[in-house]
């Protein structure tokens, strides 16, 4: 599988870590930096990363900052992008199976190293779950056709 990976500085040591694991799994790595600890603001890079897997360069995608919050909250913002923080191995599993998760975030100063490559790896081996699961899905890609705005009704 193809799959893009973007962090922060603070997700940098984790990022290195999952693209290493992915490749001794097999998996292709569509690195987006960015490429050392230096201090950079993670919005551009989890943008980036929703934007390689909406687009089609990578067929999931994996985001690491200090906590998998801020970034995953930007990789959010690109239109069918359903960004999921999983902290482990149920938390991955479930992301894919009942939200459908395109992009795993992580938090490289919460989780270790094997609970994240755990995390990842049982994401990859749970297919989405369909049922009630497709249609609540499917009401989270109508929000965002609709634009829906603070009052609940369409942005314009
Ligand atoms: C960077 O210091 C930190 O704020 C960032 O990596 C992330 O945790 C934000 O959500």
């Amino acid at each position: 599988m193809r799959i893009a990976l973007g962090a922060d500085h603070a997700g940098y040591a984790l990022k290195q870590a999952l693209a290493g694991h992915l490749g001794g799994l097999g998996h292709e790595v569509v690195d987006l930096g960015t490429d050392s600890e230096e201090p950079v603001d993670y919005p551009e890079f989890g943008s980036a990363v929703g934007r390689a897997v909406v687009g089609g360069a990578a067929e999931l995608g994996i985001c690491v900052c200090g906590t998998g919050i801020g970034i995953g909250i930007a990789a959010n913002k690109v239109a069918g992008v359903r960004a999921a923080v999983v902290h482990d191995v149920t938390t991955a599993r479930l992301a894919r199976a009942h939200n459908h998760a395109n992009v795993l975030c992580m938090g490289g100063r919460i989780i270790g190293d094997q609970v994240a490559k755990d995390a990842l790896e049982a994401c990859l081996e749970t297919a989405p779950a369909h049922g009630r699961h497709d249609r609540r899905v499917a009401e989270i890609a109508g929000l965002e056709d609709a634009g829906v705005d603070v009052a609940g009704s369409r942005a314009g």
